[in-house]
This record gives C-alpha cells, structure tokens and sequence, in this order.
C-alpha cells in the first residue's frame, strides 16, 4: 500500500510588500535582496489573517465533502501559536466542519514541525488506510522593523491531505533525520519576535544539510542523480542554491545539472514572492516545483530538506504519482498577482498592530482584505472568527 500526499493547498495574505521598495526605504542596494536572497516580495499579514484563518483557508482551497467525512486527524504544525493551551487545528477543525471523531492537535519544532507532522500521519495512515489527515503548516514570519532578519519575513499557510493511494506525491520511507541542540534562531514565550544568529544560523542550516545528506546516502544508498529535482526549506531561497550547489558535486552529468538547477528555479518561485513561512516553506517549495516544472514525469523522485532551527533537519523523498498533474492548479501566480502592494508605511502600521483589548477582554478589528476566513475581533478573550463571502473583501 502506498502513502502520500493525495492534494496540497496554499493561502497566504492579501497583501504584499515589495522588496524595492523596502530596500529604498532602509538605504539598501535592491541588489541585495534581488540578487543576494533571492526576493522580490513578501506577504503581509493584517491582524485579521492569523495562522488558524490561513491554515482553514488552505484546506478549504482542497477538501471535498467526502474528505471532510473521512479526515480523523487534524495537525498544524506552527511557531506562530496563538494560544499557548488551545491547539490552532482546533478551530480550524470546527471552521471547516470536519467530523467531530477526530484528533486535533498542534506541533512545534521551528520549520521542521510540518515534517514531523507528515511522519505521524503516515504513521496513522498504514494503521487505518480509510482515514485521510489533513496536515496543515501555517505561520506568520516577523523579526521588526528595521532588524536584520525584516527582509525574510513572510506569511502563508500549506495543507496537505495524506491518504492511502494518493493521487500526488508518495512516501518512501528513506527518512533520515538530526538533532543538534544550538542557538541559531529562538523565541522565548516572553518575546514577540525572534532572537536570531544570523549568520550562524546559515552556516548551521548548510551543514546540517550536508551532514544529514550524507547519514541519507549511506542508509538508502541513493544519489543525487537519483533525483529529477531537490526541494530545501526557505527562509530566503538564495540559502537553498548554496544547499543544492553543495549537493551537486564533480562527478555529475551537466545534463542532470541542468535539470536540476532548472527544477529549484521553478522551486522557488513562489516563495520569491511571498518570503518565509517557517513551517509551510519546505513544501511551498515543493508546490511551486510541481506547478511550474515542464518536465517532470510520473515515477520521478523529489528530495527535500527540511530544517528548523534548534536544530531539528531531515531528508526524504517522494515519488510522483500517474495523474499528479490533475491534482494541480494553474491559477495560482494570477493570485499572487492580485495582492495590494503595500507601501513601507502601511506595512509597518498593518504587520506591527498590536491587539489592544478593553477592560472586558475584548476589542473588534477593522476590515482587511482576508482570505476564506477572518478573525473578526477577540471577545472576553475568546477568539473569533467568520466565514468571508464572496463581495466580502
Ligand atoms: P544581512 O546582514 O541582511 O545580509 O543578513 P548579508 O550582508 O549577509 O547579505 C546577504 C547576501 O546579499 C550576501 O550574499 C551578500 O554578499 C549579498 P552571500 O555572500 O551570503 O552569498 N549582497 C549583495 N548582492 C548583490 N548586490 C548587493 C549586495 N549586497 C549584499 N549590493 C541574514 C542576512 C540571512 C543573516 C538575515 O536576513 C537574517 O538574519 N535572517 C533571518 C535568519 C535566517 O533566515 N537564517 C537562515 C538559516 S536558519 C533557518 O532556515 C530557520 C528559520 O527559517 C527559522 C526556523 O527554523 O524557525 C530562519
């Protein structure tokens, strides 16, 4: 019996900030984050899209009644909680009317959280193949204004439903993980953004890579020519080509080269323009590889990298089913295009607003641009939500 990822969603905000124009405001070369992260924009989130409306969004973007009938298991893997007790897959469960006997509940490891979370619904899928997971990986990437880590921000959630005989993408149980407990990136509860090692934490995401692939290649005897594409965590994607540049090594073909770097370009495509997701990044990547690639072929096999600081990396792959390309959209560059540029300082006012309650616990917030849903205010600490109409943004 195969397990994989059956369909994949993606939301991510309504609003984007390009990156010139953050580089013109902070006094910086736009070659920089053009040319030296790899970025032209990022999604800006207003205080009405948080990582539950996201993460509902996704999902809804994919589920049918039928897969709302049979999903048992309902996972968010995030950094960007906003509830230190109450899991988000809670109420995303209830906003998408999934059946009530399911287990919902939240993960954290920094960005690898997602992949721990595909692991554990693998887990469940072989013990009871009628069920169907919904694995969603949603944060909301903030590091503040004028901070070193501001221009890889980002916002955006991924859904993943894992089934039996899925129709896109299957597990093949090479999984090679590793933990290293350093201090690389980390936000105590007491914090609203990270605190951060910049540029320790990329020498360490380039040598857990490294370390890890070669643990991989020993275990599961696979090459890189194995591969028609590799797939990294994002947190800017110029740091992934230096990952894959480390990967490709003399003795390959410049054809396969070729393939391969063409593949990452179609990679990162999104994540250009929508910047860090933290635990949605990994397979943002993989989303966009499969919906811009030209070349790729049923029966390929897909690497992936998945880092979260602390650090916590893995490498597996997936195999490309028959039909995949019928569970893909084409509309998706055309949403992104649609999102309202921002200027600097609507970003600043709109990322940075603070919820300010009454004396009650309570406060409602202005109308912003949402996805499939929106949080509408907090209400004697309780927060709420609503379903948004179409003529509603
Ligand atoms: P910085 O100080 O903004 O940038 O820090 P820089 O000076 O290192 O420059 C960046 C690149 O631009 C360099 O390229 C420059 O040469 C180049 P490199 O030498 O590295 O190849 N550059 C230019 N290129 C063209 N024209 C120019 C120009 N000027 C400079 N005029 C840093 C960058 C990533 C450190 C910062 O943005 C940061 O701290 N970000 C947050 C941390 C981060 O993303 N770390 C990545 C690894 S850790 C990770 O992946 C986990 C994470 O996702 C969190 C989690 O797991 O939860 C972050």
């Amino acid at each position: 019996m195969m397990i994989g990822i059956d369909k994949m969603g993606f939301a991510t905000p309504k609003y984007q900030l390009k990156m010139a124009d953050l580089a013109q405001a902070r006094g910086v070369d736009p070659n920089k984050y053009s040319e030296g992260l790899l970025l032209d924009a990022l999604s800006i989130a207003p205080i009405t899209e948080d990582i539950i409306t996201l993460a509902a969004s996704a999902a809804q973007d994919i589920l049918t009644e039928e897969d709302k009938a049979a999903i048992d298991m309902v996972i968010v893997a995030t950094e960007s909680s906003v509830d230190q007790s109450k899991a988000a897959a809670v109420y995303v469960h209830s906003l998408l009317d999934i059946q009530p006997f399911a287990r919902s509940f939240e993960v954290k490891e920094a960005c690898y959280s997602a992949t721990a979370a595909l692991n554990y619904a693998k887990l469940h899928v072989e013990k009871s193949p009628q069920s169907r997971v919904l694995v969603l990986a949603s944060d909301i990437a903030k590091y503040g204004i004028g901070s070193a880590g501001e221009s890889t921000q980002g916002a955006g959630s991924l859904a993943m439903l894992i089934t039996s005989n899925p129709r896109l993408l299957a597990f093949q149980d090479d999984n090679v993980a590793q933990t290293r407990d350093i201090m690389d990136f980390w936000r105590p509860n007491y914090s609203e953004t990270p605190f951060v090692n910049g540029m320790y934490s990329t020498k360490q995401y380039l040598d857990s890579l490294t370390t890890t692939w070669a643990e991989y290649q020993k275990r599961s005897g696979k090459e890189l020519t194995d591969f028609a594409a590799f797939c990294f965590h994002l947190p800017f994607p110029k740091l992934a080509l230096k990952g894959l540049n480390k990967l490709i090594n003399k003795g390959i073909s410049e054809e396969k080269k070729e393939q391969l770097l063409d593949n990452f370009a179609h990679s990162i495509t999104y994540s250009k323009q929508v910047g860090n997701i933290y635990t949605g990044s990994l397979y943002l990547g993989l989303l966009s590889l499969l919906e811009n690639a030209k070349t790729l072929k049923a029966g390929d096999q897909i690497g992936l990298f998945s880092y979260g600081s602390g650090a916590v990396s893995e490498i597996f792959s997936l195999k490309l089913m028959p039909d995949f390309d019928q569970q893909l959209q084409t509309q998706r560059q055309a949403s992104l295009d649609q999102r309202q540029t921002l200027t600097v300082a609507q970003y600043e006012t709109l990322f940075f607003e603070e919820t300010k309650l009454d004396e009650t616990g309570s406060r409602e917030f202005a109308h912003y641009a949402s996805n499939a849903f929106r949080l509408t205010g907090i209400k004697e600490h309780q927060r709420q939500y609503s379903k948004v109409s179409r003529n509603d943004n």
